[in-house]
C-alpha cells in the first residue's frame, strides 16, 4: 500500500471512529419515553454511608425516618395534620387570551382569570389548603410551592411528586406555612412556558393575623413578551401610604433573569427568600440583585413633605408608595452593589456546618454533546451532560454541605426544593453577616458558593436552574433521600414534562 492509501485508510478509520462515537453519545443521551428520575444519574453519597438508617431513630423522628429496609413512597408524604383548614382557595387554570392589569393583551395562561394568579394570604401555622382545578391547559399543571418546605407529596412537581393535572381534573395540594414570609405558586408541568406565559402566584405568610395593606406592599415582577411588569402593571405603580409611614415592600422575581433593585433613599433588606435578616442596617446607594425566583422585602419610608418612596425594579417598573397622587423624583441606578455575604448581624444557624455527614459538589459548566438526542453546547453538571447527572443522596438528619462552583459562562440561579440553605462562603470568603438563607441563589459565572443545610424533609426534590429555559436544556439534579422512592413517572399517560 502506498503512503497515500495508506493515509486516506487512516482518515476513513478515524472518521468512523468519530461517528460511531457521536453515534453513541446520541443514542445513549435519547431518553426511554417513560422513566423514574430517581433511576437516572449516578447516586452520589457525599462520603456518606449508602443505606438509610446510620442516623436511626435518634432525635425525636421515630416513626418517619425509613429504617434499612423500608421502602417510603413519595405518595404519602404528606401532611400529617388532619384539622380542617385555616386558608381555602380555588383556582382555576386556563390558556386564554387574557387582559393584563396595564391593559396590554397577553396570549397564555391564567390562574381564576387573571396573571399574576390571586395572592394567597396565611397566618404562620395555619394549614393551607388549595384545590385547582385545570380548566383548558392542554398540557396540563401542577402547583409548586416556591420556597415553602412543603410535605415532599405536595410540591406539585409532574413526573416525580404527582402526575400533571390533565384538562378537566382537579388537585387538592395540603400544607402547614410553618414559616412566615414572602414565597410565590407557580405550575411545574412544562414550566418554561406555563410560567413564562403566566401561570404563577404570590404567597405570603404572615407572622401574626394580618393581611397585606398600607405598610405592608407586594411588587411581583414579570416579563410578559418582552414587557417588564409590576403586579401585572407597568412603569410607575402608585401605592397608598401615609407620610412617615415605614412599609414593608416584598419583590418577588418571577423572571428567568436577575433583576436589581434599589430604592430612590434609604431602604433595609428585611428578609431574603422568606427568611427575616438580623440586624438589617440602612443600605445607602446600593442596589440589590435578586435572583430569578428570589424574593427580598425592602423597608422603605414614606417621606414627610408630601412625596412618594420609590422602590425601583430594574429601569422600566417601579412601585412608588406615598399619599394619593404624590411623585417621586426618578432615580437611575446606584454604581455600587449590596453584598448579602455581610449584611446584618451574626446569627445563630441552629446547626454546625463543620460536622457535615456528606460533602457534595454541583460543578455547573458547560460542553458540545447529546441532551436528549439533541446534539448542541448543553450546560453540564459536574462534567457530565442530562440525564447523566449526579442523584445526591442524603437521608434524614444529615448535614450538608454543598459546593456550587460556576464556569459555564453564564449565570445561573440555583433553587433547590423542600429545603432552605445557608450560604457559607463565596469564592472563599466567609459569609460575615447575618445567616443568608436561600432558596434561590444567584450564581454568577466563575463564582464558587458554599452552602449548608439540614436535612429534615424526606423526599425526592429537585435542585435546579430557575432559568427555565436552562432547566429545560439539562440544568436540572436531584436531592433525593435513601429509601423513598417515587410512583410518578417522567413522560406516561399523564405526559409529565416538569422543566
Ligand atoms: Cu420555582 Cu423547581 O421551581
Ligand atoms: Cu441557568
Amino acid at each position: 500500500m502506498t503512503k497515500a492509501r495508506l493515509g486516506v485508510l487512516a482518515a476513513c478509520l478515524a472518521t468512523t471512529a468519530i461517528v460511531l462515537t457521536l453515534g453513541w453519545a446520541w443514542h445513549t443521551s435519547r431518553m426511554p419515553a417513560t422513566y423514574a428520575v430517581t433511576d437516572m444519574g449516578r447516586p452520589d453519597y457525599g462520603g456518606g454511608p449508602r443505606d438509610a438508617g446510620h442516623h436511626g431513630s435518634s432525635a425525636g423522628h421515630a416513626g418517619t425516618s425509613p429504617g434499612r429496609s423500608e421502602v417510603v413512597s413519595v405518595r404519602d408524604l404528606v401532611e400529617a395534620r388532619s384539622t380542617p383548614a385555616d386558608v381555602t382557595v380555588d383556582l382555576v387554570a386556563a390558556k386564554q387570551r387574557f387582559r393584563l392589569a396595564s391593559g396590554r393583551t397577553v396570549d397564555g395562561y391564567t390562574l381564576n382569570g387573571s396573571s399574576p394568579g390571586p395572592l394567597i394570604e396565611a397566618r404562620q401555622g395555619d394549614l393551607v389548603e388549595v384545590r385547582v382545578r385545570n380548566e383548558s391547559v392542554p398540557d396540563g399543571i401542577t402547583l409548586h410551592w416556591h420556597g415553602v418546605d412543603v410535605p415532599n407529596a405536595e410540591d406539585g412537581v409532574a413526573g416525580v411528586t404527582q402526575d400533571a393535572v390533565g384538562e378537566g381534573e382537579e388537585h387538592t395540594y395540603r400544607f402547614v406555612a410553618d414559616d412566615a414570609g414572602t414565597y410565590w405558586y407557580h405550575s411545574h408541568q412544562v414550566s418554561h412556558r406555563q410560567v413564562v406565559r403566566g401561570l404563577f402566584g404570590a404567597l405570603v405568610v404572615h407572622p401574626t393575623r394580618h393581611s397585606l395593606g398600607e405598610g405592608d406592599v407586594l411588587a411581583v415582577t414579570h416579563q410578559y413578551g418582552g414587557v417588564r411588569t409590576l403586579n401585572g402593571r407597568e412603569g410607575d405603580v402608585p401605592v397608598v401610604a401615609p407620610p412617615g409611614r415605614r412599609v414593608r415592600v416584598r419583590v418577588v422575581n418571577t423572571d428567568n433573569a436577575a433583576v436589581h433593585v434599589w430604592s430612590g433613599g434609604d431602604f433595609r433588606v428585611l428578609a431574603v427568600d422568606g427568611t427575616e435578616v438580623t440586624g438589617p442596617t440602612p443600605v445607602q446607594q446600593r442596589y440589590l440583585t435578586l435572583a430569578a425566583g428570589g424574593r427580598a422585602d425592602l423597608e422603605v419610608r414614606v417621606p414627610r413633605d408630601g412625596s412618594a418612596a420609590r422602590v425601583q425594579v430594574e429601569r422600566s417598573t417601579a412601585l412608588l408608595v406615598g399619599p394619593r397622587g404624590s411623585s417621586a423624583a426618578p432615580a437611575p441606578r446606584p454604581p455600587g452593589e449590596l453584598d448579602l455575604l455581610g449584611y446584618g448581624s451574626r446569627g445563630d444557624l441552629g446547626f454546625d456546618p463543620a460536622r457535615a455527614d456528606r460533602r457534595f459538589d454541583y460543578r455547573i459548566g458547560r460542553r458540545p454533546g447529546f441532551v436528549a438526542g439533541r446534539p448542541g453546547v448543553w450546560w453540564s453538571i459536574n462534567g457530565r451532560l442530562w440525564p447523566d447527572v449526579p442523584m445526591y443522596v442524603v437521608e434524614k438528619g444529615d448535614v450538608v454541605v454543598m459546593r456550587i462552583e460556576n464556569g459555564s459562562g453564564e449565570a445561573h440561579p440555583m433553587h433547590l426544593h423542600g429545603h432552605h440553605a445557608v450560604v457559607l462562603s463565596r469564592n472563599g470568603v466567609a459569609a460575615s453577616g447575618a445567616p443568608w438563607w436561600v432558596d434561590s441563589l444567584h450564581v454568577r459565572n466563575g463564582e464558587t458558593f458554599e452552602v449548608a443545610l439540614v436535612a429534615d424533609n424526606p423526599g425526592v426534590w429537585m435542585d435546579h436552574c430557575h432559568n427555565l429555559q436552562h432547566a429545560r436544556d439539562g440544568l436540572v439534579a436531584h436531592l433525593m433521600y435513601a429509601g423513598v422512592s417515587t410512583p410518578y413517572r417522567v413522560g406516561g399517560e399523564a405526559r409529565n414534562e416538569p422543566e
